[in-house]
């Protein structure tokens, strides 16, 4: 491991004790909120469950040929070949969602010390810039936050806790380790029986998952939980054949730049 995802882990559990000493004293109230951006947001009701969704960066860069310097489908020998997060996503039973919740846009500082964690395990894999609310662009990450987080916000807190949480159940239920150790193992021919990867993920979790596909294969996993978080179903059907693939990482894609000089991953 290298020193910086050390420090990345160390960093994390730090923050993680905290969010759950917080969590433990039950203090999200209201009156610790930050003061609204725009206040004209329609309230939205609290949503029902969580849903965490896990990408397959292959299967999704494989749909993308553009390259820049921050795509996760663009670091050459580095492309992952794991599950990374795409985002934590309240949901309501109905199937429909909450977004853009009333609550801080995006700060960068909110997550700086947590840079490294979200290059590795949560990297954008678009060089396009991602629709936030208030009709704006920014990252990945800002995306996720405002669209999404900000509606979370009444379990997970704010921006900081948000990303923690998400990356504590990410750390904690490794999807990548139960398919890789079932057989589930990137390949370019293989074609795995999608009734075997949902059971190795409910002989490992005891929970059934959401999964989609993209050209028959596997792009992403998701795992649904309650506002405790504890595994519950997700709503959502399915969307895949009866056999899907899981490719490999494209390690000969990169901006041709070398990464390990600055780079933290
Ligand atoms: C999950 O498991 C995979 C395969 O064993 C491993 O490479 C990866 O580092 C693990 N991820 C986390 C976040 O621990």
């Amino acid at each position: 491991m290298s020193p910086h995802s050390i420090t990345a882990i160390a960093i994390l559990i730090l923050f993680a004790g905290s969010f759950y000493a917080v969590e433990v004293a039950g203090d999200y109230g209201s009156g610790t909120e930050p003061v609204e951006l725009v206040s004209t947001v329609a309230e939205q009701r609290e949503f029902d469950y969580f849903a965490l969704a896990l990408q397959w960066p292959p299967t999704y860069c494989s749909s993308s040929t553009k390259c820049c310097a921050t795509s996760g489908c663009c670091r050459g020998e580095d492309n992952p070949s794991v599950f990374t997060i795409h985002g934590l996503w309240p949901d309501y039973n109905d199937g429909t969602w909450p977004s853009c919740c009333s609550g801080p846009a995006f700060d960068a500082n909110e997550i700086s010390t947590l840079q490294s964690v979200l290059d590795k395990y949560w990297p954008t894999l678009s060089c396009s810039k991602s629709s936030t609310c208030h009709n704006s662009k920014g990252v990945f990450w800002a995306h996720e936050w405002e669209k999404h987080g900000t509606c979370a916000a009444p379990v997970t807190g704010d921006e900081t806790n948000y990303f923690l949480t998400t990356i504590n159940l990410y750390f904690k239920y490794n999807v990548t380790e139960v398919l890789f150790e079932a057989g589930y193992v990137p390949s370019n021919s293989e074609q795995y029986p999608v009734g075997g990867i949902i059971s190795a993920i409910e002989n490992a979790f005891h929970t059934t998952p959401q999964l989609i596909c993209l050209n028959g294969a596997l792009e992403e996993v998701r795992l649904c939980f309650t506002k405790d978080f504890k595994f519950r179903d997700c709503v959502g059907a399915s969307d895949c054949p009866d056999y899907v693939s899981l490719p490999e990482a494209d390690t000969t894609r990169s901006t041709g730049q070398s990464l390990s000089g600055h780079e933290t991953y």
